[in-house]
């Protein structure tokens, strides 16, 4: 039994594999139990919504990622807000900082669509899902300076920072995603933070149509199917039986995304 709490199934990126459902299928058929579609923008954000309305067993984030603020305009956090009442909707995200590229969106403007999602979520009563890359410190910083609005924690989805800090994030509330990245031989640090996330703050992704697992390495796209993948390798870096850590990552899937049900 597998759960992937982060992808995006609604892109046009399946369409040479049969489509999302055709996705969705292969999921199911490989013991993915539940699916959570990440929106990163308005548009994406309603897809998922819409994708969630028609499968019981997909559920899904509303929210701005940071690399796509350019499009942002007024009002679209209001109907992020609209979409964050939803019953299938576990959180806000993906939001946070992003300093990868040069020409990514002014930092200005990701610090202040981050704390503002920040206190959408807090509003709606519902988690956030955190992408942060190249931004460690800073992304600390904004959520400690933020945690009276942190009071159902959040996710940091595809966790690639150090294992150091694993633990000054863990006492925000966050819980530690972790996805193909980890299944690459030479992601050492990404190695050491999976072993070292507390057992009751660790989960599954896949982050599909991107980081497809080992052995399945440099296929596109990616699909919720490997999840399983990532799980196994989890369970090798921690020295943990592959069952208990299935388990422990469902009971952790449902503590932090309370909306979940029939699991
Ligand atoms: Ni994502």
């Amino acid at each position: 039994m597998f759960i992937d709490v982060h992808c995006h199934l609604t892109g046009g990126e399946y369409d040479g594999v049969g489509g999302t459902e055709a996705v969705l299928s292969r999921a199911r058929e490989a013991g993915v139990k539940a699916f959570v579609v990440s929106g990163f923008d308005l548009p994406s954000s309603l897809a998922a919504a819409e994708l969630a309305a028609r499968h019981r067993d997909v559920y899904f984030c509303a929210g701005y990622q940071p690399e796509e603020l350019k499009k942002y305009r007024e009002g679209d956090l209001d109907e992020i807000a609209a979409l964050a009442r939803e019953e299938k909707c576990v959180a806000v995200g993906e939001i946070g900082l992003d300093r990868h590229f040069p020409d990514n969106p002014p930092v200005e403007l990701q610090r202040e669509l981050f704390v503002r999602q920040i206190a959408l979520a807090d509003d709606a009563g519902l988690p956030i899902v955190v992408h942060s890359r190249d931004g460690a410190a800073e992304t600390l910083d904004i959520l400690r300076a933020n945690a009276a609005k942190l009071k159902r924690g959040g996710l940091m989805h595809c966790y690639s920072y150090s294992a150091e800090m694993t633990g000054a994030f863990a006492a925000l509330g966050m819980y530690f995603s972790f996805g193909g990245t980890s299944t690459f031989k030479n992601a050492k640090k990404v190695h050491e933070s999976a072993r070292a996330v507390p057992a009751d703050r660790i989960l599954s992704e896949t982050d599909s149509p991107y980081l497809t697992p080992v052995p399945c390495r440099g296929q596109f796209p990616n699909e919720p199917k490997n999840v399983g993948l990532v799980v196994r390798n989890l369970a090798e870096l921690r020295k943990e039986k592959e069952e208990a850590l299935e388990e422990q990552i469902f009971a952790n899937a449902k503590r932090l995304f309370f909306r979940l049900k029939d699991l």
